[in-house]
């Protein structure tokens, strides 16, 4: 039977924690969200010459990310079609072919060899054992759709699913601010360090839901706080609240951010930003001079959000991205890539370096803080009493607004709010029930179905 996915009510701003420890509702979401959702599976750095590859996952399913002597970037299941097993098992490196250590069938990615990238190549006794009959065209390894975007590489299992770009709508923008921080006048961005994997004891909810827009657990970090761990060195969170922060979520979409309303290029980078650091700080200042003039519209978004279902992402400093890659119900696999400007200065590169190590990832202090949060508030939510009792995302229920700086985005004004939250959630529910892309991307009418909660008698949009 299937487990009842209705667990988000988006009028009352509460959720069912079942979403955050049950099986049965976890095994729904690896097919209906990551069978379907477009991912974040890597960087182009990752793979930067023909017949390179990565091993990463979509969902619980690992691929294969390779760049093959066509230099096309492909994206395969790492399952061998003839009993499963795993036919690429280190982390990177170089291969024209996979052979599968099981029973010794391989899949080419050369396509001078084969018709497409991951056919069924060669069969050990082919001819004798299967008579030649083995159509290797039918039994290659599955490929996803792949679309690499400003270095990224994304990909999606389903073939119906719309490109990135509508995914993404108008998060695009303020992704892109990540991504190509100079808007195309540079060499682009690489990782600064290699990919940092942990596991985490939560649900990976609590991660994406976080990154969203929590912009009231600041009391999470008092710690890195008192010892001036970020960007200003002066008094971390409570400098951004003074200066215009506020959550935007794009309620059809399912994505968000917290950031600083869009700000005239003049004021960017913040004086403070890194001036502990005087060849970070002074690079930052550079820069924006020298090319942030160009960027469209003269805005800059400054801020941290998440992509709808597991991709999150700092794009003030320091640029991070990091998936939360859902292992079981309980269990995350938290990647974290770190970007820089490929041609920034070494010694600039130096200083991020190091301050990413000691803000982000396994060994940084603040998210340290938050794994503390989400282990604990995972383990509490398995309890039999614990289980049944709901989470509350009411603040600032009903207080959100068009905000017409960001097409499609809603904001409430305020700086705590938890709006990005229940857009989040929402866009879970629609995607656990199973609906259409037609329905998803809002192409036709759903019946009853529930609307994100609009101020009432707004004055007008922001
Ligand atoms: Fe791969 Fe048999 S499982 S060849
Ligand atoms: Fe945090």
């Amino acid at each position: 039977m299937m487990a009842d996915v209705r667990c988000v009510d988006v009028a009352a701003g509460t959720a069912d924690r079942r979403m955050f420890v049950d099986d049965d509702l976890f095994a729904r979401e690896v097919r209906q969200i990551f069978g379907r959702a477009w991912l974040l599976v890597g960087h182009e750095s990752q793979v930067p010459d023909p017949e390179d590859f990565i091993q990463s996952k979509m969902g619980t399913d690992s691929v294969i990310v390779t760049r093959t002597r066509q230099d096309k970037i492909v994206v395969l299941l790492n399952s061998c079609r003839h009993r499963g097993m795993k036919v690429c098992r280190v982390d990177e490196g170089k291969a024209r072919a996979f052979t599968c250590p099981y029973h010794g069938w391989t899949y080419s990615t050369d396509e001078e060899r084969v018709s497409r990238p991951g056919e069924l190549a060669g069969v050990p006794g082919f001819d004798v054992h299967y008579e030649g009959r083995l159509d290797k065209a039918e039994w290659g390894l599955k490929a996803a759709r792949v679309r690499v975007y400003k270095g990224t590489i994304w990909a999606t299992w389903d073939e119906h699913a719309p490109s990135l770009e509508a995914y993404l709508g108008g998060m695009l923008k303020w992704l892109d601010s990540a991504l190509d921080h100079r808007n195309g006048d540079s060499g682009g961005s690489t990782l600064l360090v290699g990919v940092q994997k942990f596991r985490v004891r939560c649900n990976w909810k609590f991660p994406a839901t976080n990154f969203v827009g929590d912009a009231s657990h600041a009391v999470t970090h008092n710690s890195a706080n008192m010892i001036k761990l970020n960007p200003s060195g002066k008094d971390g969170r409570r400098d951004e609240r003074a200066s215009g922060h506020a959550a935007f979520g794009w309620p059809d979409l399912g994505h968000g951010g917290l950031g600083f309303l869009p700000r005239p290029e003049e004021e960017f980078p913040r004086p403070d930003t890194f001036q502990q650091f005087p060849a970070a700080s002074n690079y930052l200042r550079d820069m924006a001079r020298e090319h942030l003039r160009k960027r469209a519209g003269g805005i800059h978004y400054q801020g941290k959000g998440t992509i709808f279902p597991n991709m999150s992402f700092h794009e003030d400093q320091p640029r991070t991205l990091v998936v939360h890659h859902p292992v079981s119900a309980t269990e995350t696999e938290m990647w974290r890539y770190y970007l820089i400007d490929a041609d920034a200065p070494d010694e600039v590169k130096d200083i991020f370096r190091h301050y990413y190590m000691t803000y982000s990832g396994p060994g940084g202090m603040t998210e340290q803080d938050d794994i503390e949060n989400w282990e604990s508030a995972t383990r509490q939510s398995l309890g039999g009493m614990g289980r049944d009792l709901p989470f509350n995302y009411a603040q600032g229920l009903g207080e959100s607004e068009p905000c017409d700086l960001m097409p499609g985005a809603v904001w409430c004004g305020r700086t705590i709010t938890e709006q990005n939250q229940l857009i989040w959630l929402k866009r879970w529910q629609e995607f656990m029930e199973g609906r259409s892309w037609d329905q998803l991307m809002h192409r036709v009418e759903v019946e009853d179905d529930a609307a994100f909660p609009l101020k009432r008698h707004a004055a007008g949009a922001k």
